[in-house]
């Protein structure tokens, strides 16, 4: 690692709950990054191994796509936000919130992320002899040389889904099942025109240690006021619904465009109350600012 320069990514390689990630400003700071995960074990076994990444600048962009072998049909991009305080500072969390579509970003460019790396790699894993099947989750920067990839899951995104399925309008169940059965080239997937924000809903101290069993109220609320409330971590306790994770609950509003559906999200996560919530208030504003 000497041998590069900083900034530099540093990444344990197995499971963090999305915090296994440290964006090093320097060597010092990369260097407490490997000492903490590979002698202090903080992530315990999963910082066994770790990936050290070029640094790399722009906006992000996440495409989900389901993918039957060489057939990738991507869904709408989605945008998320990581680190944990409005403006990108702070550590980063498994994401803040997310909107989709992306109308600052040209289609183009979202064109250029699936022909140039997510149907190449699906081509490749089928040359490998390992096709894919299922949801293909391409995590990537919009670099000013164009997209680059960050990382792949094989999975959906969290909380990237809360606002790509909620505009899928057909059924999820024959699009797993034309994927299994290698006729998703044959399907027809249609995507309401329709804008979605999710704002994540966090314990106090979270992406650090933080409190749980906190009482959540006005659930019924937000939900009345068309919102969709995903629980992330919560758990119910005594006939009430009480905080029990890091990343409590992901608000997703709905409208016509980006600016309709933030101020929905918004009015939710503020009808939501539990002691020490914190969230970004400057979610899918990239958006807006154009
Ligand atoms: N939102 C990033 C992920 O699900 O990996």
């Amino acid at each position: 690692m000497r041998g590069q320069s900083a900034p530099i990514v540093i990444k344990a390689d197995g499971l963090a709950a999305g915090k296994g990630v440290t964006v090093a400003k320097t060597m010092e700071e990369a260097e407490k990054a490997l000492h903490d995960m590979m002698v202090a074990k903080v992530f315990g076994e999963s910082g066994n191994r770790v990936v050290i990444e070029e640094f790399l600048e722009g906006q992000e962009m996440s495409i989900l796509s389901f993918v039957d072998g060489e057939i990738v049909r991507p869904m709408p991009a989605a945008q998320d936000h990581k680190p944990v305080f409005d403006g990108d500072k702070g550590p980063n969390t498994g994401g803040m919130g997310t909107y989709s579509p992306l109308p600052h970003i040209p289609q183009s460019i979202v064109d250029e992320a699936v022909e140039r790396i997510i149907k190449p790699t699906a081509k490749a894993l089928v040359s490998e002899g390992r096709p894919f099947r299922g949801v293909l989750f391409a995590g990537l920067m919009i670099t000013k040389d164009g997209p680059k990839t960050i990382e792949f899951n094989a999975r959906m995104g969290d909380p990237e889904a809360q606002v790509v399925l909620p505009r899928l309008e057909t059924d999820l169940v024959d699009i797993i099942l034309a994927s299994l059965n290698g006729r998703l080239g044959e399907l027809d997937i249609r995507w309401s025109g329709e804008a979605a924000v999710c704002v994540i809903l966090a314990s106090e101290g979270y992406p650090g240690s933080y409190p749980k069993g906190r009482e959540i109220e006005g659930l019924a609320d937000a939900e009345a006021q068309g919102a969709l409330i995903f629980h992330a971590g919560t758990a119910s306790r005594d006939g009430a619904i009480v905080t029990n994770g890091g990343r409590v609950l992901g608000v997703v509003g709905r409208g016509r465009g980006i600016a309709e559906a933030r101020s929905r999200a918004y009015e939710a996560a503020d009808a939501i109350r539990f002691e020490g919530k914190h969230y970004r208030t400057d979610i899918a504003a990239k958006a807006l600012r154009g």
